[in-house]
């Protein structure tokens, strides 16, 4: 995998040649009633740095610096059993109730009203899903009354008797969760969901014509069902939705690291897959419309590995899914970023699963800390410096060897551009574990000559992560050695890196 390099890998940049603009919600994000994404996550009354309302403010800190711009809620699976009148109005008269999804108990102290009050304190757009599992059509309804309509009805008064007098105003809704899988409360054939997502769109659309909707895809594209659902699906709800969701995760399996450093292959193949089944829909009714893609839960998750931490049935707030992230999965992460940005003209939204504690980006200690994984870094600095346009970059790498996905590109990368400024920003990965990847690219079709910062994310221990006890020992750090002259950017990328370089037009007071 790391035979000497003859030539530099090469990229070529023109702003003539764009992809799409990136929309805002592809930094989206994820807060589910699972294990302690809500509880001691986000919510720790008693908690030092909690506010009157219970919402801790080092972790609202750090929301706000990973630069989420909407949050999915309240699942997941677990918008399946989902009792959202449960979860509102005085919090002593809320029940407790058994949380089937995750065989865990579900206080209700944390409801829709707190959700919304996190979405305005973090500077977040809520994306609501609804029970299609145990309930349907008239739940929806009821809910979007309750959260959408002014006033003057039982349940916008309802609203307003509860503390909300301004209607709350959601406009993206999912229309239920992972509905394809048989592990799902009230799992679905896609005849069945496709009907009713169908009946439930048509409905909340009677109340409110301009929600954007969307439609259950598959939970992944290993699912036996997979592109047939989404085609079945969409038949029904074409006219009525505005985007169908994907699902990924992954993980490094039987120590096949150098597979696991090509995931964003499979998440491409999903992608351009999706994309050719909704458009084959579209050719088949004879629509204009385009249906986009909502990739709202994607991240690096260790489903084969077991729970370290004990756990019973029906605890409160559980440790479950606490993955600890390392430099390896940052860089695999980073990569499926680039992926998400190479198809800005589709992929619309998209939710990191999840936002604290769970698969997370943020991790906290009760009663105590909260600090940031490896993961946090690649998301923050695309979300911060990944806006604008994304351009086609043309890209010259050596392959490498994988054992799933055949012969892969060392390099894999992307680029924003900011049409306003100027400005640039390449994101780029070396999957090679062992050598560092010569690259020169090549700016002459942008005006962005000038060198900003090139920061790396690398590690000489590639199972190096953060943690309690540590939990700055991996950070972003300047590269050194990055050059540019003549309009060709000249640079290494460090073995298994994650990298972000940044450059603005030449300055006019410049010699
Ligand atoms: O994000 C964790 C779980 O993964 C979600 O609840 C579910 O939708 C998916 O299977």
């Amino acid at each position: 995998m790391s035979a000497p390099r003859t030539a530099p890998s090469r990229l070529v940049l023109d702003t003539a040649f764009g992809v799409g603009t990136v929309q805002p919600r592809l930094y989206g994000s994820f807060v589910e009633h699972l294990g302690r994404c809500v509880y001691t996550g986000i919510y720790e009354p008693g908690h030092s740095a909690a506010g009157a309302d219970g919402l801790r403010q080092d972790v609202l800190a750090l929301i706000r610096e990973l630069g989420v711009t909407t949050v999915r809620y309240p699942g997941g699976n677990f918008v399946s059993g989902y009792r959202w009148e449960d979860t509102v109005g005085p919090r002593e008269q809320r029940p407790v109730r058994l949380d089937l999804a995750w065989r865990s108990t579900e206080t209700n102290e944390f409801g829709l009203g707190e959700f919304m009050d996190f979405c305005a304190e973090t500077g977040t757009e809520p994306m609501m899903a609804v029970n299609l599992g145990t309930r349907g059509v008239e739940d929806a309804v009821r809910l979007l009354e309750y959260c959408n309509h002014a006033a003057g009805t039982e349940l916008s008064d309802r609203r307003i008797a509860h503390g909300g007098k301004e209607p709350y105003g959601i406009r993206m809704w999912c229309l239920g969760n992972e509905m394809d899988g048989a592990w799902q409360i009230g799992h679905k054939t896609a005849e069945e969901y496709g009907r009713l997502a169908a009946e439930t769109a048509r409905a909340m659309r009677m109340i409110q014509p301009d929600l954007e909707l969307v439609a259950c895809g598959s939970s992944g594209s290993g699912m036996d069902t997979f592109a047939a659902w989404e085609s079945t699906v969409l038949e029904h709800t074409y006219d009525l939705v505005d985007y169908v969701s994907l699902h990924a995760y992954y993980e490094e399996i039987d120590g096949d690291r150098d597979s696991f450093l090509a995931s964003a292959v499979d998440m491409e193949h999903f992608i351009e897959s999706v994309v050719a089944t909704c458009d084959h829909v579209r050719a088949r009714l004879k629509r204009e419309k385009r249906i986009n893609l909502s990739f709202d839960e994607w991240n690096v998750w260790y489903q084969k590995r077991p729970n370290p931490h004990h756990v019973e049935d029906w605890q409160q707030a559980p440790r479950l899914l606490e993955d600890v992230y390392t430099v390896t999965d940052a860089v695999v992460f980073g990569s499926l970023l680039i992926t998400l940005l190479r198809h800005a003209d589709r992929v619309t939204s998209a939710s990191l699963a999840q936002l604290v504690n769970v698969i997370a980006p943020i991790m906290t200690e009760p009663g105590g800390a909260a600090w940031r994984q490896t993961t946090f870094f690649p998301f923050a600095q695309a979300s911060r410096y990944g806006r604008g346009r994304v351009l086609r970059v043309e890209a010259d790498s050596p392959t490498y060897a994988t054992a799933r996905f055949g012969e892969v590109p060392l390099l894999h990368s992307t680029a924003v551009t900011d049409d306003g400024t100027g400005a640039v920003t390449v994101f780029a990965v070396n999957r090679d574990r062992a050598a560092a990847l010569p690259l020169e690219i090549d700016l002459r079709g942008t005006d962005a000559h000038t060198l900003v910062e090139h920061l790396v994310l690398a590690d000489t221990d590639p199972d190096a992560g953060n943690s309690l006890e540590h939990p700055e020992r991996v950070a972003p750090r300047p590269a050194t050695g990055t050059t540019v002259s003549g309009g060709v950017l000249r640079t290494e990328l460090e073995p298994m890196s994650w990298n972000m370089i940044r450059l603005t037009p030449r300055r006019t007071d410049a010699p």
